[in-house]
Order: structure tokens, then sequence, then C-alpha cells
């Protein structure tokens, strides 16, 4: 028996058999409304319960609970909302009551929206609240002003799934937790991951495991911002190392196809829950977890659990400090578990790892394995990486 889902069922809304057809015959006559990709990736994100208990977009209510109190209701935590923003004009045109049917950013007919409310939100004050600033700078933030001014909300019936690249390994919340079951793991922890997988992380997906039964490596491959390693590279990493470097019957990669928010705290909060859908029991969070340039603190990311009851999240947060490899102790450490100092610290920044990729150099071992090294190295040199 899995760990139960965010607001105790798992949403379903994709559409099977006589109501698919019904609504595949109903949805040329209703209005119909043009999507991003971002979007296409929350109706997915809502589709398949990731996002559970949520059935569609939010409504005012929900919204300004999330915004104001980090609650979809009571007792549901939630921490960012989950809108559906469009122009003044394509607001004017839809009207409450109505279906409207959605198209996503490929052209394809994705879902029926059930019009439940329109409604406006001070957009400043969504991201003060989201991402802790409003510096047009901060990629969550651009793209929350970017939004059109109203705000539609309602359920959703769902199409088809969203279908990505690396489909074999993008499974639904339903699925993981039918793998879950197979395999008889009982404890089992998520990774969150942007990045190719380097020695620190390593460090805390390992150290986690020793206390689970399972690890469910879980990279995000929703948008992510131009910068962020592109997510084909990203995967020959993960693959080349699970391969070599992880027990298959206690660590499995599996895709989470939901948007980047870089909101840090807030986003450790909506990451856990999302596992927890996924049937997760035990969630990482790191150093500046979710975290962008220099607008959160560290820990921030973990401090924020504590505004929350433990068994309204339901998931158990597992916090890792500042994680590297130290040459006077011979092994990975944390800046809980090593007494040296810096300069025995393999440190390196982004930026420089970037720089000597882009060389051809290999950042040193105790950073990152050979097999990742490599794969960044082709794609840091060729014209993609530049
Ligand atoms: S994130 O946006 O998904 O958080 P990233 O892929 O870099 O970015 O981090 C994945 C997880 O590893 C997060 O929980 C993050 O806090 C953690 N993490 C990354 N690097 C370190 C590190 N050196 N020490 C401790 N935790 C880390």
């Amino acid at each position: 028996m899995s760990i139960a889902p965010h607001g105790g069922e798992l949403v379903n809304r994709i559409l099977t058999g006589a109501a698919l057809q019904a609504a595949k015959e109903k949805a040329p006559s209703l209005p119909r409304l043009k999507v991003d990709a971002y979007t296409a990736f929350d109706i997915d994100g809502i589709a398949k319960g990731m996002f559970s208990p949520l059935k569609g977009f939010m409504n005012s209510e929900e919204t300004r609970n999330a915004l104001d109190h980090m609650y979809l209701r009571p007792g549901i935590p939630w921490t960012i909302p989950i809108v559906l923003g469009v122009s003044q004009e394509d607001a004017d045109r839809l009207s409450t009551g109505s279906e409207v049917a959605i198209e996503d950013d490929r052209g394809d007919l994705a879902a029926i929206l059930h019009l439940s409310e329109k409604y406006s939100v001070d957009k400043t004050d969504f991201a003060q609240k989201v991402y802790r600033t409003t510096d047009p700078a901060h990629p969550g933030v651009a793209y929350t002003m970017s939004l059109g001014p109203v705000f539609l909300a309602g359920e959703l019936d769902v199409l088809q799934a969203r279908e990505i690249e690396f489909q074999e390994v993008n499974l639904t919340p339903a699925e993981t937790r039918a793998a879950f079951d197979a395999k008889g793991w009982k404890r089992i922890v998520a990774f969150q991951t942007r990045n190719p997988i380097h020695r620190a992380h390593e460090y805390l997906t390992k150290s986690a495991l020793e206390i689970c039964d399972g690890l469910l490596i879980h990279p995000l491959m929703g948008t992510t911002k131009s910068d962020d390693i592109p997510g084909d590279v990203r995967m020959a990493c993960y693959k080349a190392l699970i391969e070599k470097y992880y027990p298959p019957n206690h660590a499995m990669l599996s895709i989470m196809p939901v948007n980047m928010r870089y909101a840090g705290p807030r986003e450790a909060i909506m990451h856990a829950i999302v596992r927890r859908n996924y049937g997760c029991t035990h969630f990482i969070v790191g150093r500046d977890h979710a975290g962008v340039g220099n607008y959160y603190g560290t820990y921030d990311a973990h401090y924020i659990f504590d505004e929350f009851k433990a068994q309204e999240l339901g998931i158990t947060p597992l916090f890792f400090d500042h994680s590297f490899f130290c040459r006077a102790c011979g092994n990975m450490a944390s800046i809980k578990t090593c007494p040296h100092g810096k300069e025995d610290h393999v440190f390196l920044s982004g930026t420089k790892v970037r720089e000597m990729l882009g060389r051809g150099e290999e950042p040193p071992a105790e950073f990152t394995r050979h097999e990742v090294a490599q794969i960044l190295i082709q794609w840091a040199m060729s014209t993609e990486g530049k």
C-alpha cells in the first residue's frame, strides 16, 4: 500500500473511451484558446495527478489562499498557484459557465476547460509572494509578468497526455506507484534535479538511500531557462552515471515533466508535494534548492518546511547541508560532517565548470565522474553548448 496522495485522491483527468470520443466530436464547435508550452506542461501535471488534488486551473479563492497563506484550503498546503493567464480580448470572448477547447503549443487539441471563473490578481504581489522578489531579471518573475491580465479557472478534461522526449522514462504518478509496489519498496526517497548529477548530488542521493528502500532519480523535464543544460544532454549524463554507479534494485530513473519555477523555498514545498503524488515518502532538499542567482538564502528551502505540519505535507523532507569532496577527509562530506577548511574542499562554481568544459578540460574526478564529464565536454564544445 503506497502513501496517500496529497488531498487523498490521485487525480486523473485524462479522458478515455466514449467520453474521449464525445469530447473530440464536440471540440471543433467550442471556442478555442491557444496556450504555450509552459501551460501545456501545467495541464499535463493536472491531467496525470502530479498536482493532486487540483482538477484544473485554480480559482481566485485558491490562488489567494496559496499566495497569502501557502494553503489551497485548510489542511492542504499549496505554495505556488497553477493559473491560466490570458489576454483581455480572450477573456472577453470566453464566457463563464462555458467550455473552451485548449490547443497546445504544437497545435494539438489538448483539453477542454470548464470555465468557472475569470479573475485578476496583482501580478507584482503574486511575484513577491511566490518568488520573494519582483526583479524582472528573475526568470519566474519574468514569466509571471508576461502572463495575460485575466486568469481563467476551471476543471480540465484532457484529451491526451503530453508526449515528450524520453517517453520510456516518463512514468505517471500511478505508474511510479505501481513500480514501487512491484519492487516492494516502502520507504522511497525522491531526488529533484535540473542539472547533471555531480558528485555532491550523488552523495546526497546515496546518503538518503542508506535509510530508504528505494531512490527515485527524478529530473525535472518541463520548461527550464535557456541557459540551463538541455534535457537530452542531462539525460545522457543520468543514464551513463546510473548504469555504472547505482544499484538497479534500489534506484530508478524517471522524469518529472513539470516546469521549473526557480521559486526556491516555495518550490521546494511544491516539489515535495508532487513527489508525494508520485508515491515517494521522502524528499531530498539540499542547499539553495530550486534557487537561481542570489535571491534565496542557502537554507531558506529547509526553513520553510517548519511552517507546515508534517502530517499535512505527508512526505518527509531530508535536509542536506552544502556537500563537497574534502581532500583532508578523503571522502565526500558536508559542512556538518567535515572539520576542515575551504582549502581542503573541492568546490567549483557553475561558471568555472562551464569554462573548463568549453575548453575540453575535465573537472576533477572529485567534482564530476569521468563518464559525466565526457558527455558534458562534448556538448560544451559543440555550437549548442557555446
Ligand atoms: S534544483 O534547482 O533542482 O534544486 P540542482 O539540480 O542543482 O538544482 O539540485 C538538485 C538538488 O541537490 C537540490 O535539492 C539542491 O539543493 C541539492 N544540491 C545541489 N548541489 C548541492 C551541494 N553541493 N550540496 C548540497 N546540496 C546540493
